[in-house]
């Protein structure tokens, strides 16, 4: 154990940049990724304490005056990937894309902050986090929900984190692709395009965040007018988890709370609304088409990590889960294998996530400690039998995409190493 151990700190310092880490240390992905750098955080933890604050510290530094927090920040500027910071065209601070990703930072601040003693000389600086992130949250609450529902939007499938996954598909194909789009992909040049996400997907990122760009990333028009706007149960579940993470962390060091606890009670409801009693599995909502969402995608059951207070729809979605592909010797697999658009290869439509399955694990463990147990050791052995990359098969474990991979890294040592810390 000690030998992966090392190992995987090893990816994450090899992979390390001037306070910010790249998600693989190949040419896939040459800059700051919003969540890849919370898994990043967490990771560091475990061993360098200023690296992981570090990590967080420079994600903010991007932060838009608004309050966003981007998605890609471009610290470095000649590189090949596409789209780059020329492209996006946007950025504060620091050259960034234009829109964001599954808010995860709070979540990961608290599981920091929770094993350490904090002095006091620290408190200013770590004060200052919180109210960026606050910013944040309420970024998202103003544009992403401005009717005030409970529920945030993602206007783009980039925004997910999940760019590729059949959630998708619906609201892609209403999209009429830009008429003449010019443009080169770096990534199946770099990695087989088999694992990959097709042109035609591309066309239709491309189109849209074309789209935000001639709206000049105005967050209010955007919110009325992009080409897409879907309610995602994985987002949405990251969020309330977050926000109560958050609102722990704003008494503690007594930061004006009351609006993100009211919104936690409403989100708390209005989630609840997305659950099919009839399935008893989660919907997602396409606003812009007004259609649900039914793809058996894994993120659907990042409920559990919200820790909705009905214990019963819990239960049930656990039941669920169950059937997804538990029995199977590799799990989970991003979308249920017998699902006719499953791709076992293909980036989010099929294979396994180590961030799926850690964000699953950590819903787990206080509903159903045996199954989350069998979640963790899977996850482990997947990794040690395979090595840290991107995803794995789910028929044989195969690793595929990206070597040396953060994330993977990261959660890895998070997973074997948490126990000290119970
Ligand atoms: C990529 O380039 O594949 C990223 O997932 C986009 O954020």
């Amino acid at each position: 154990m000690l030998n992966e151990i090392n190992q995987a700190k090893k990816v994450l310092l090899g992979n390390r940049k001037k306070g910010y880490t790249l998600p693989t240390n190949n040419k896939l992905y040459p800059a700051q990724w919003n969540w890849d750098s919370g898994f990043i955080a967490l990771g560091y933890s475990h061993f360098n304490l200023k690296f992981a604050l570090e990590e967080i510290n420079t994600l903010l530094r991007g932060q838009w005056n608004d309050g966003m927090v981007p998605h890609i920040l471009f610290h470095d500027l000649n590189t090949n990937y596409y789209p780059n910071h020329s492209v996006w065209n946007c950025g504060n601070k620091i050259r960034s894309s234009g829109i964001t990703q599954p808010p995860i930072l709070a979540i990961m601040l608290r599981k920091i902050l929770e094993k350490i003693i904090i002095k006091n000389k620290d408190k200013f600086k770590i004060k200052s986090i919180i109210k960026k992130i606050t910013k944040y949250h309420q970024w998202l609450l103003k544009y992403r929900d401005p009717k005030n529902s409970g529920l945030v939007s993602i206007l783009h499938p980039w925004e997910s984190g999940y760019d590729n996954s059949p959630l998708w598909d619906k609201p892609l194909n209403a999209i009429k692709i830009e008429k003449n789009l010019k443009y080169k992909r770096g990534d199946n040049k770099i990695i087989n395009p088999d694992f990959r996400p097709l042109d035609i997907d591309y066309d239709r990122y491309v189109t849209i965040k074309n789209h935000l760009r001639k709206n000049k990333y105005d967050p209010k028009k955007l919110y009325q007018n992009s080409m897409f706007n879907v309610v995602d149960v994985g987002f949405n579940s990251i969020f309330l988890k977050a926000n109560k993470d958050l609102l722990s962390l704003l008494k503690k060091f007594n930061l004006e709370y009351k609006d993100i606890q009211n919104y936690i009670v409403k989100s708390e409801t209005q989630i609840e609304k997305l659950y099919d009693k009839r399935k008893k599995s989660f919907v997602n909502y396409d606003i812009k088409n007004k259609k649900k969402i039914t793809a058996p995608s894994i993120t659907n059951y990042f409920i559990l990590f919200a820790d909705l207070k009905n214990k019963l729809i819990n239960k049930e979605i656990i039941k669920t889960l169950r059937k997804h592909n538990s029995k199977d010797k590799f799990f989970f697999s991003s979308i249920k294998p017998n699902n006719i658009k499953y791709e076992e290869k293909r980036y989010w439509r099929g294979p396994v996530w180590i961030n799926c399955n850690w964000i699953i694990y950590q819903g787990l463990k206080d509903k159903d400690k045996k199954f989350a147990n069998l979640v963790r050791r899977k996850t482990i052995d997947l990794v040690k039998k395979s090595g840290f990359y991107e995803y794995f098969d789910t028929n044989n474990g195969n690793p595929y995409g990206a070597k040396n991979f953060s994330w993977t890294a990261s959660l890895f040592l998070d997973l074997i190493l948490e126990k000290k810390y119970n």
